[in-house]
C-alpha cells in the first residue's frame, strides 16, 4: 500500500474526496470579483482588466474532460456575462480553416498545461492574430501558462489518477469566476449579484462535502451498473456537459460503453437503444428545464428503460418501479453542474472497482497526452 494513499484504495478515490479542499484552495483569497485574479500574480505583461475590456467574445480550446469544463462555461458566459462563446475541441480547431476575430479572448483549459493538441491550438489561434489569451491550468510552470497573456492556476494539487476529477471541478470554479469578471467588465453584474455569487462560491467546499456523503447510495447504483455493457447519460442545459463527463468517466475506467446525450435529442436516435439492459442516468436539478426532462424520462420508462436520477433538494421526483432517485442535499443554482459532477465520478469509480479494472491506470490511456 502506497503511503500517499492514506485510507484510500486508489488515487482516483482520494482525489474525488479531496475536492472540498481543492476548491477551497482554488478559491482562497477570492474576496471580491476582481480582474487581477487572472493576472497570475503579476508575472504576465498585460493587466487582466485591460484584456477583458478589449474582448467581446470567448473561444475555449481544450481536450477530454477539460473540454467538458469549457462546455459548461459556455452556458455561464452567455447567460451571466452576455459574452458570445464558442467551445472547440483543440485537435479539431488546430487543423481547420476558421475565421479569426482579434477581439476574442482565447481560453485554454488544461489540467497539465502540456496537452499537445491544446498547446498547438493555442499557438494556431495566436498565429491567426488572436493575442488575448488566458490559461486555466493546474500546473503553474506549464507551457500553456508560460505562453498565455493571463493565467488562472487552479490549486487542485497533483492529480495522479488518469481520469480527471478534482482538476475538473476546480476548472469549473475558475471558469465561473471568469464569467463573473467578464459580467462585471461588461456592466452586467450588480452589487447584489456579486455578493450572492460570492456567497455561493464560499459555500462550495461545504456543499461538496455533503454530496460526498451520498457515496453509499451511489455504491448501490454501481452494483447495478457493474454487470451492464451500455449506459446512457442525459442532461439538459449546463448539465448536458455533465452528462457527457459522466459517460466519459464511466467508459474510461470501467470500460462500459457509455454515451452522454442532451435529453431533448433522445427521440432523434438513442431511444431506439433503450431496453432494461441499458441503464439511463439523468441529471435532474430543479431548473427551468425540469418539466421537459420529466417528459424525456417518461419516454424512457415507457420503453422499459431503468432510470437512475440525480435530483436536487427541490426536484419533486420519487423512487418507484424502474426509477432510482438519489437526492442531492441542496438546490445549487448556477453552481449546480459542479456539484452534480461528483456523484457521477463516484459512480464510475465504484463500478470500475466492482469490475476489477485498473482504476488509476486504465488500459490504453495516458494522464497527459504530449504527443499527437
Ligand atoms: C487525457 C487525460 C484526461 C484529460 C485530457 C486532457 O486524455 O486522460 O483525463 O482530460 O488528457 O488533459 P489536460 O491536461 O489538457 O486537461
Amino acid at each position: 500500500q502506497d503511503v500517499a494513499l492514506g485510507p484510500y484504495r486508489h488515487y482516483m478515490q482520494k482525489e474525488i474526496f479531496e475536492q472540498p479542499r481543492a476548491l477551497a484552495d482554488t478559491l482562497e483569497g477570492v474576496a471580491g470579483i476582481v480582474p487581477e485574479l487572472f493576472d497570475d500574480h503579476g508575472i504576465r505583461s498585460r493587466a487582466a482588466w485591460r484584456v477583458f475590456a478589449e474582448i467581446d467574445r470567448v473561444l475555449i480550446l481544450a481536450c477530454g474532460t477539460s473540454h467538458y469544463a469549457g462546455c459548461v462555461a459556455r452556458y455561464w458566459l452567455e447567460a451571466i456575462a452576455g459574452v458570445p462563446t464558442v467551445v472547440e475541441i483543440a485537435s479539431e480547431y488546430r487543423y481547420r480553416t476558421s475565421v479569426a476575430d482579434p477581439r476574442t479572448l482565447v481560453v485554454v483549459v488544461s489540467q497539465s498545461g502540456e496537452t499537445a493538441d491544446t498547446l498547438a491550438a493555442l499557438r494556431h489561434a495566436q498565429a491567426l492574430g488572436m493575442r488575448q489569451t488566458l490559461a486555466i491550468c493546474n500546473v503553474a510552470t506549464s507551457a500553456m501558462v508560460r505562453e498565455c497573456e493571463l493565467a488562472y492556476v487552479t490549486r487542485a494539487g497533483a492529480e495522479i489518477g488518469v481520469a480527471s476529477t478534482k482538476a475538473f471541478t476546480t476548472q469549473l470554479a475558475a471558469l465561473f469566476l471568469l464569467t463573473l469578471v467578464l459580467a462585471q467588465a461588461k456592466g452586467r453584474l450588480t452589487a447584489e449579484d456579486e455578493a450572492r455569487h460570492l456567497r455561493a462560491l464560499r459555500h462550495l467546499p461545504a456543499a461538496l462535502q455533503a454530496v460526498l456523503a451520498l457515496e453509499p447510495q451511489v455504491i448501490r447504483w454501481a452494483e447495478d451498473f457493474a454487470g451492464k455493457e451500455h449506459a446512457l447519460f442525459l442532461g439538459r442545459g449546463p448539465h448536458y456537459p455533465i452528462a457527457l463527463e459522466g459517460a466519459l468517466k464511466l467508459k474510461e475506467i470501467s470500460y462500459i460503453h457509455a454515451e452522454g446525450y442532451p435529453a431533448g435529442e433522445l427521440k432523434h436516435g438513442p431511444l431506439a437503444l433503450v431496453t432494461g439492459a441499458m441503464p439511463v442516468v439523468t441529471v435532474a436539478p430543479n431548473d427551468a428545464l425540469l418539466e421537459k426532462l420529466k417528459s424525456n424520462m417518461q419516454e424512457v420508462r415507457a420503453r422499459g428503460g431503468v432510470l437512475y436520477v440525480l435530483a436536487d433538494a427541490d426536484t419533486r421526483i420519487a423512487s418507484g418501479e424502474g426509477l432510482h432517485v438519489i437526492r442531492m442535499p441542496e438546490h445549487y443554482g448556477d453552481l449546480s453542474p459542479i456539484l452534480h459532477a461528483v456523484p457521477l465520478q463516484l459512480l464510475a469509480y465504484h463500478t470500475a472497482c466492482l469490475r476489477g479494472t485498473d482504476v488509476d491506470k486504465p488500459r490504453n490511456l495516458a494522464k497527459s497526452v504530449t504527443v499527437e
